[in-house]
């Protein structure tokens, strides 16, 4: 059996995410960028699908199992599918998934499941018309909702959705959120909004732990922990009795998972991210061509990835401790 891949602290990496694109066709308030200083680089400066297909293949050759392709909006790339084909193909990886905020879902989920992606996580942060639309500057909640049907449909499954909470803006809906687990197979993921670059003054406006999310869904119907591997990302899970889908907390700063981190970053424009609350960086770019230096880059992004007995308790003091420099959109999620 292949040994498994592990960092400079023992934690087991076998989770890659690639950003395949910086562009989005949303602009969400909360994430629109500082133009000085994290605005989208030149879309030719992106990886193209061999690349993204090589550097896949080093992944999984070094150890890793899981790939989720992120964004900006993934779907945005025109070669999402090839992409998407390339990478399923290559033995021994286990999962491949993607993140997206199911804008063009709809007409694309079939086709995303013939292509290889096994499920999909979907952003959505209002399940009000009127307020989707003033969070993400004019986007149309309906085209998200029938993405959604849709992927359900297409069997993109276990699917879930991210619902990102912002203080006086989606914190009244948490009980519409955690109540479309009842009876639809999909799970809400709640997420404490984390600091990033280009969001000066946001995050205090914004930011509310999640600590309340189980008192509010806990009025609909007891909540119950559920033990057990539920993809490979942060979340905790719970479900509320009778439900068919679970709710997922992502907590990065109230109670942060740095200790069970499991992953690394590709950005859109080839350089590999350890730690989405740094912002030291790998640059691929001389060495697309060439597996075994991508691998090297790889194993020096494990040796670098941070400490976790470093990382604050407090979330103020995390936040303190960001030094990422790019915005949500250069990373990826
Ligand atoms: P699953 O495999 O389905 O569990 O995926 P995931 O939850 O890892 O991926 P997704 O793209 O849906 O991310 C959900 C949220 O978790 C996003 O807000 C991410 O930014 C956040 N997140 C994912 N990985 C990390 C991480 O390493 N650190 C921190 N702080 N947040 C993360
Ligand atoms: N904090 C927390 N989550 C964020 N996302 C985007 N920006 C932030 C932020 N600042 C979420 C998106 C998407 C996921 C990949 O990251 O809503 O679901």
């Amino acid at each position: 059996m292949k040994k498994k891949l592990a960092d400079s602290y023992g934690r087991e990496v076998n989770y890659l995410r690639i950003s395949v694109t910086e562009q989005c066709n949303l602009s969400c308030f909360y994430c629109r960028t500082d133009p000085a200083s994290c605005s989208p680089g030149p879309e030719e400066l992106l990886l193209s699908a061999t690349e993204i297909f090589v550097i896949g293949q080093a992944a999984v050759e070094l150890g890793m199992t899981r790939i989720r392709l992120t964004g900006g909006e993934p779907l945005l790339r025109p070669d999402i599918l090839e992409i998407a084909r390339n990478l399923s193909g290559i033995a021994g990886l286990q999962d491949l998934s993607l993140t997206t905020n199911g804008i063009l879902l709809e007409e694309t989920a079939f086709e995303l499941a013939r292509a290889g992606i096994k499920r999909v996580n979907i952003s959505l942060d209002s399940l009000d018309e009127a307020n989707f639309a003033q969070i993400t500057c004019g986007g149309k909640l309906a085209n998200v909702l029938k993405g959604i049907d849709r992927a359900l449909l297409a069997g993109l499954v276990p699917l879930k959705i991210n619902v990102v909470l912002l203080k006086g803006i989606n914190d009244s809906e948490i009980q519409k959120f955690a109540a479309l687990t009842m009876d639809r197979e999909l799970d809400v993921r709640f997420i404490e909004y984390m600091p990033t670059c280009g969001q000066k003054g946001k995050w205090e406006s914004f930011f509310l732990s999640l600590d309340s999310i189980i008192k509010e869904a806990g009025k609909i119907a007891p909540l119950i922990a559920v033990e057990g591997e539920h993809g490979g990302g942060p979340a905790s899970y719970y479900r509320l009795e009778g439900a068919v889908g679970k709710i997922g907390l992502i907590s990065p700063l109230s109670r942060h998972f740095c200790d069970r981190c499991n992953r690394l970053r590709v950005t859109a424009d080839g350089r590999i991210k350890p730690c989405l609350f740094s912002s030291e960086e790998i640059d691929l770019r001389d060495c697309l061509k060439d597996r075994e230096k991508i691998k090297d880059r790889f194993r020096e992004a494990l040796r670098i990835k941070p400490d976790p007995g470093k990382v604050a308790c407090s979330a103020l003091d995390r936040v303190g401790q960001f030094k990422g420099n790019r915005s949500m959109t250069r990373i990826g999620g």
